[in-house]
């Protein structure tokens, strides 16, 4: 049985002194049966947000992590330093890729550092709108899947817990989401894609979830698809109103699916 996973990518916002409050008022108005919560906040604030959610059923996770394990590398972290500290860390974000020059190859070995550290990765994929107003959407996020995931142990990925986000490039911060349908036809192709690189059944068992101006308004189209096992927010999962109100929603799924008991 896939986890249903609200997932709140912070992105550069909140600071080590108001993370804390923030995540602390998530939590209080998030309690809900059967929805694995995650907050992502800057590496500045995780402390923070570890400290304030202690005792709450709220899981801590990085936004990225770096593919070595230590060195010469300024400003950077790595697996190792977020023990302790996170739980979950995003990989391969769109912004990663847009601002940071990440390849599916550099993706592939932060998996390998995620995995050796005990972090729990959210592989985020997606295409740009380009690609999917040329009929190349599926394509492109095969290509994405394939690049980072080829040649690595399935096996040992899936028991690490490992979460695909179907993000399409497009409707990230724009407030213009995808149709459900057409994030439940990706998510479809995306297990297609893991049982390509060799996943076999473990691809039904991998949580697929949506981004992308996700909103507490629009979830439901998304968490009504059984293909979509819950969703990665980042302007929303700022605003407590509209946690409150996708983590409900994903309450009511985690309900339908048994999940809630
Ligand atoms: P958004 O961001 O919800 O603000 O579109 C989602 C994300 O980038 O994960």
């Amino acid at each position: 049985m896939r986890p249903i996973v609200i997932a709140a990518n912070w992105k550069m916002n909140t600071t080590p002194s108001d993370a804390g409050d923030l995540a602390r008022t998530i939590a209080s108005r998030t309690r809900v049966r059967g929805v694995t919560r995650v907050i992502c906040p800057p590496f500045v604030a995780i402390a923070a947000v570890r400290d304030a959610v202690a005792g709450e059923e709220v899981e801590v996770g990085a936004q990225n992590v770096h593919h070595e394990l230590a060195g010469a590398f300024t400003g950077e972290v790595s697996a190792p330093m977020l023990a302790g500290l996170a739980t979950w860390v995003i990989i391969g974000h769109s912004e990663r890729r847009a601002y940071a020059g990440e390849t599916n190859e550099l993706i592939g070995v932060k998996l390998d550092r995620a995995l050796e550290g005990g972090l729990r990765p959210i592989l985020c994929v997606g295409e740009q709108l380009a690609d999917r107003e040329a009929g190349r959407a599926t394509a492109v996020v095969d290509d994405q899947l394939r690049g980072a995931l080829e040649g690595r142990d399935s096996a040992a990925l899936a028991a690490c817990g490992l979460v695909i986000a179907y993000e399409p490039v497009w409707a990230i911060g724009t407030g213009r989401n995808a149709r459900g349908a057409d994030a439940a036809a990706m998510a479809d192709a995306i297990r297609t894609s893991l049982r390509g690189v060799g996943w076999g059944s473990l691809a039904d068992d991998t949580p697929v979830l949506y981004g992308g101006s996700v909103t507490s308004t629009n979830v439901d189209e998304f968490l009504s698809e059984a293909a979509i096992d819950g969703a990665l927010g980042g302007g929303a999962s700022l605003k407590p109103d509209e946690m409150a109100g996708i983590v409900a929603r994903a309450g009511v799924t985690a309900a339908a699916r048994g999940l809630a008991s």
